[in-house]
């Protein structure tokens, strides 16, 4: 078994391979002046399993692209086995046709990635577990959410920790339920945000939340605009935590993210290297090891 270096996870890789204790595939890449993407194997990989690491963070498309360049190419040059670890899956919020005539660019990816041939695909805090269904290759979602409320209680000394769901859709309350019982069984609680499908505006439900006192840990998978995280962390400081955090999967970070949750009162963002960031403090490359173990 080899690691496959992709593009945009360059680092998290060579953690995965270390992880594994396998070696890298020797291979270069660039990009033509007219923006085309080239990709070459330097080793023979006939017969290999390769595990290919590529996160599908923006820009999506290309990153989508340089991934089927990659899957394909080890298929046509008879890879025996491969298997896709990209912690952050792009197109998984459209799970669904929300609105009539929506395409469903989740599904799409799927089915192009299944019929190119990889043999399985692992991902991390997909956005919604339907997606996994799009697959018809074992699909897998890893939790990163006990790595991350662990990397808080470890470096901020946490007094009285409460971990908070910004939202409370089945994968938001699941990433705190884990997260509680890996810090074994700290309270949670989960918010009401409902997000306007027309102007993309979000609003969250005002609830009334114990945490007098207290260190609360917001628990997303994404931060996009950073608006949901804000307003948990605005909802937490007026309900009287002392401090707050913000621990998320893939830190996109678009425009004034970070501004926007500073000024709502948040102490500190961790993430993950998902998705490469200022904020990354944490590696999910274990989550693999750990998911790989004892699969043939
Ligand atoms: C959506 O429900 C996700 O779980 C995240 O909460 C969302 O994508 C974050 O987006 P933003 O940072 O733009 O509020």
């Amino acid at each position: 078994m080899k690691v496959v270096a992709g593009p945009s996870s360059q680092d998290l890789a060579r953690r995965v391979a270390e992880q594994l204790g396998v070696g890298l595939v020797e291979s270069s890449w660039k990009h033509f002046p007219d923006g085309e993407f080239y990709f070459r194997f330097h080793e023979d990989i006939t017969g290999e399993e390769l595990i290919v690491v590529q996160s599908l963070y923006p820009p999506q498309n290309e990153h989508i692209f340089e991934l089927l360049t990659i899957v394909h190419t080890a298929r046509d040059l008879e890879a025996s086995k491969i298997i896709v670890f990209t912690p952050y899956l792009a197109y998984s919020r459209q799970d669904e046709r929300y609105l009539p005539g929506e395409a469903i660019t989740s599904k799409l990816l799927a089915e192009i990635l299944c019929k190119i041939g990889i043999d399985a695909i692992y991902t991390v805090d997909i956005h919604n577990f339907k997606v996994l269904g799009y697959y018809t290759v074992p699909a897998y979602n890893l939790i990163a959410s006990p790595l991350i409320a662990r990397y808080f209680v470890e470096n901020r000394r946490l007094t009285k920790p409460f971990l908070l769901a910004p939202d409370d859709e089945e994968a938001a309350i699941k990433r705190v339920e884990e997260a509680s019982k890996a810090l074994g069984g700290v309270p949670y609680d989960a918010l009401e945000k409902r997000r306007d499908r027309y102007t993309g505006r979000i609003e969250t439900k005002e609830k009334e939340l114990d945490v007098k006192g207290m260190d609360v840990v917001i628990i997303d998978d994404i931060i996009s605009t950073g608006g949901t995280a804000a307003n948990a962390a605005k909802i937490s400081k007026k309900m009287g935590a002392r401090k707050v955090y913000v621990g998320v999967t893939h830190a996109l970070l678009r425009g004034e993210a970070l501004k926007m949750m500073e000024e709502a009162g948040v102490d500190e963002v961790a993430s993950t290297d998902s998705v490469p960031a200022v904020t990354t403090k944490i590696s999910v490359a274990p989550l693999l090891r750990e998911a790989l173990k004892g699969k043939p």
